[in-house]
């Protein structure tokens, strides 16, 4: 079965693209490069011995996108994650984000409803739920205003998935709501590569104990936990990456309830900033350069997910520990500087 995944060689696309190798799919990726190298591939193909297809096209072309799928009219699903994700930038140039991320979303559908049919996983965020009241946050949990413009090109992503199904009955599309995604491929042959100053946690941590950055600031200690610093559902990517199998699975077996499903896909256990870095000490085996220093703006307070539904329909369940996600991210980091 051919599976398409846009922006496969992204962080989660790329561990993505090595599950469905190992589960036999037959992939085609499409990448512009953009925040990505054409050498993930490389690793790819080393971990899973089997390469996959892949075009250098950009998906706001819509010409492209038409032409790609009369190339291609066999597909057994699209797996969508090429999009802009740095939430700073998307407040900066929220018009880059709003075309990157949903002209993107709409050109893809709308071949797939020419066709008539078709299978469709999104990568949406628990970003949606901003500030959920209560924790932990199950899917039934309303939808807050997005924080930034990047937040809301997920929060409209999803209505627009939702709306598109409403009338197109033969398009199934699930929407899995990641909570942190984090660590690389145990072979450590694939990973995160943030380009410049990282902004999310993990990649800063390990740049920091791999000395390239001087040290860590911790945003705030003096939130409502029980260390005064933020907590977060850490999500070992290849556990997400499963997660995305297990969707595409439901679809193909036509086991969905609905032609429109959302899913949380996370651990379902908080740990905080503090917490983060403890782990870290230990399976790095050396100490961490941070500071405490003021909050950030826009950060939730606490965010973790009650995984009950993907559990039992999906089948699916995360099953790496935070230090083991940790210890990848770590072995990683000192391969791409060794
Ligand atoms: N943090 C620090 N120092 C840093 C970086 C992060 O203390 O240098 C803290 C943050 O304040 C937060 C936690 O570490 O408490 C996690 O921060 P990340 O930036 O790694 O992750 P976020 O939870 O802020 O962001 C993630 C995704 C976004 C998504 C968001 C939804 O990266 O794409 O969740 O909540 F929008």
């Amino acid at each position: 079965m051919k599976i398409l995944v846009t922006g496969g060689l992204g962080f989660i696309g790329s561990h993505v693209v090595v599950e469905l190798q190992n589960e036999g799919f037959e992939v085609i990726i499409i990448d512009n490069l953009s925040n990505s190298s054409e050498k993930v591939k490389d690793g790819i193909v080393s971990i899973t011995d089997t390469q996959p297809v892949f075009e250098n096209l950009d998906l706001r072309n819509k010409e492209s996108v038409q032409d790609f799928f009369k190339r291609h009219n066999d597909l057994s699903g699209v797996i969508h994650f090429a999009a802009s994700k740095a939430v700073g930038e998307s407040v900066e140039n929220p018009l880059l984000y709003y075309e990157n991320n949903l002209n993107t979303l709409i050109y893809l559908l709308q071949e797939q409803q020419k066709i008539g049919k078709g299978n469709f996983i999104f990568s949406s965020s628990c970003t949606v739920y901003g500030q959920a009241d209560e924790m932990p946050i199950t899917e039934a949990n309303s939808v807050k205003p997005a924080e930034s413009p990047y937040g809301n090109t997920k929060q409209i992503g999803e209505e627009i998935i939702r709306d598109t199904c409403k009338v197109s009955k033969n398009i199934n599309a699930i929407a899995l709501r990641y909570f942190n995604p984090i660590g690389s491929h145990d072979s450590a042959k694939i990973g995160e590569l943030p380009i410049g100053v990282p902004q999310n946690l993990i990649p800063y941590i390990t740049q920091t104990a791999a000395g390239l950055r001087e040290q860590l600031s911790v945003f705030g200690d003096d939130y409502p936990t029980p260390d005064g610093t933020c907590i977060r559902d850490y999500i070992h990517v290849v556990d997400l990456a499963k997660a995305h199998v297990a969707a595409l699975k439901r679809l193909i077996e036509k086991k969905n309830k609905n032609n429109y499903e959302v899913y949380n896909i996370g651990t379902g256990t908080g740990s905080s900033v503090l917490e983060v870095i403890n782990a870290f000490e230990k399976v790095s085996k050396q100490k961490l350069n941070y500071k405490i220093v003021d909050r950030r703006e826009g950060d939730v307070i606490s965010a973790y997910a009650d995984t009950t539904k993907a559990n039992k329909e999906l089948g699916w369940k995360a099953e790496t520990s935070l230090e083991d996600a940790l210890a990848s991210a770590w072995k990683w980091e000192q391969k791409i500087r060794g």
